[in-house]
């Protein structure tokens, strides 16, 4: 039988993400979920409050997604799907995803995860353009506190050095530039937004690279793992207006941001603003299984199409479009639309806000903000000179003795509970955190 000791003996042969022993003296050991909790091997219980990794939208425990996967294996267990192949749930996914983020994307590749996704992204960009005689096309500019991925193309994309050190060198023209972020935003002219100030670095940066060297532009709509950064209303317009002037690509990765976290299906359609290029991933299955992605603009689909066969897109993954992960996937976007849990996260993530206001009372409270169900408490040392509090990490030890799972960025602790969590939830967990920042600050 498996014991709690037995578990934790078996664990010492992975090497986790990020992984350091100094992080892993006294592991967490999942084993069981229910709607917004979950469970340890000695049975203590939690909110699963960052969702996973902000990806469990449904919930845990959702009967309908595991019968989804058992029938699907039992039917075909896998099928490649590399060209003059396919499989029904594959091809009936894709059918639902077109033109169902954006009017202008009708044609999905599908990956494993978000890495992959921003990948296949990248590489589409430069084969475009080499396509449209532009080869010289090849940079990709991303903001800093972007978070990416960490494969090699994709972590030189992620905007935060932590996580290049160790691997450099990164990848050559990758360019990162200023994300949009109010609350520390440095830069903005007398009169100027910051979402134009920052916007306006996009255009320098394309205009100082070479507009013919710069292949596409890559954000999240709302940052995420950088600290739910979300962006002032006049920034995105005015990012596309800048893409279409200097003929860049504009890449949404909207990994966390896609499938109702924000409290719409897509991030950017908060801004009325269409990318040519969207990755996806984590709420695609709501975590059950892993499945990523891409869509592309009819144009750049139909600019693949027409190439010659020796020009073609030669990209590939042995689990592109795996049947029994699509099954999982069109389960759960009739989980998500039978139960409204888009708009549920308008809601749900309105009271979230509001309630998380009274975090002002404490001192240490720079700023509270979010879109949705994302959502980021800002701690500080001096609200004057937001100096760095160096609380996060014991806010988050904290939390978790009071039966919170979350994660921190430095000083912002984030949060993306399940869509589906109710307000009875929204207090327990706004309860736990308040105690969790009273005994930190004590
Ligand atoms: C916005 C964003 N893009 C990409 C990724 C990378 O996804 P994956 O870990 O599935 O490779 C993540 C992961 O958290 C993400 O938040």
């Amino acid at each position: 039988m498996l014991t709690s000791t037995t578990l934790f003996e078996s664990d010492r042969y992975l090497l986790h993400p990020l992984h350091h022993p100094s992080d892993h003296a006294a592991p967490l050991m999942l084993v069981e979920g229910r709607g917004v909790m979950v469970k340890d091997a000695d049975g203590r219980e939690y909110i699963d409050a960052l969702a996973g990794l902000w990806n469990v939208l449904v919930g845990h425990g959702r009967v309908e997604l595991a019968q989804a996967a058992a029938e699907q294996m039992k039917t075909l267990a896998y099928c490649s799907s590399y060209v003059g192949l396919s499989n029904a749930p594959a091809a009936a996914l894709a059918a639902r995803l077109a033109g169902f983020a954006y009017p202008n994307l009708h044609t999905t590749f599908f990956t494993c995860g978000g890495a992959e996704a921003n990948e296949s992204a990248f590489k589409t960009a430069r084969c475009y353009w080499k396509l449209k005689g532009k080869p010289n096309k090849v940079k990709i500019i991303s903001r800093w506190h972007a978070y990416h991925g960490v494969t090699l193309a994709a972590m030189s994309a992620t905007g935060m050095a932590n996580y290049w050190k160790m691997f450099e060198p990164r990848v050559p023209h990758f360019i990162q530039i200023p994300a949009p972020y109010p609350y520390r935003f440095e830069g903005a002219r007398d009169g100027e937004s910051v979402g134009a100030a920052a916007a306006r670095m996009l255009e320098e940066a394309i205009q100082s690279e070479g507009a013919d060297t710069v292949a596409a532009f890559i954000a999240e709509p709302v940052m995420g793992a950088g600290g739910v950064i979300v962006p002032p209303d006049d920034y995105f317009p005015r990012v596309r207006e800048i893409c279409d002037k200097y003929e860049v690509l504009f890449i949404a990765d909207e990994v966390i941001t896609g499938f109702g976290r924000t409290g719409k299906w897509f991030g950017l359609q908060h801004w009325n603003v269409q990318p040519d290029i969207m990755s996806f991933a984590k709420g695609i299955t709501s975590g059950y299984l892993p499945l990523g992605g891409m869509q592309i603009s009819d144009e750049i689909r139909d600019t693949l199409l027409s190439a010659p066969p020796d020009s073609r897109w030669m990209h590939a993954y042995t689990y592109s479009a795996h049947p029994t992960c699509c099954a999982v996937a069109l389960k759960n976007l009739d989980l998500l639309e039978r139960e409204n849990l888009v708009a549920r996260a308008a809601t749900m993530g309105a009271y979230l806000q509001s309630q998380l206001q009274s975090f002002y009372d404490f001192d240490c409270v720079g700023e509270v903000r979010g879109l949705g169900l994302m959502a980021a408490v800002e701690f500080v040392k001096d609200r004057q000179t937001k100096s760095p509090a160096h609380i996060g990490e014991r806010v988050l030890r904290a939390a978790r003795e009071r039966g919170v799972i979350c994660r921190v960025r430095g000083d912002v602790l984030l949060l993306a509970p399940p869509l589906i969590i109710t307000e009875a939830e929204v207090d327990r967990l706004v309860v736990a955190l308040r105690e969790a920042i009273r005994e930190v600050m004590k």
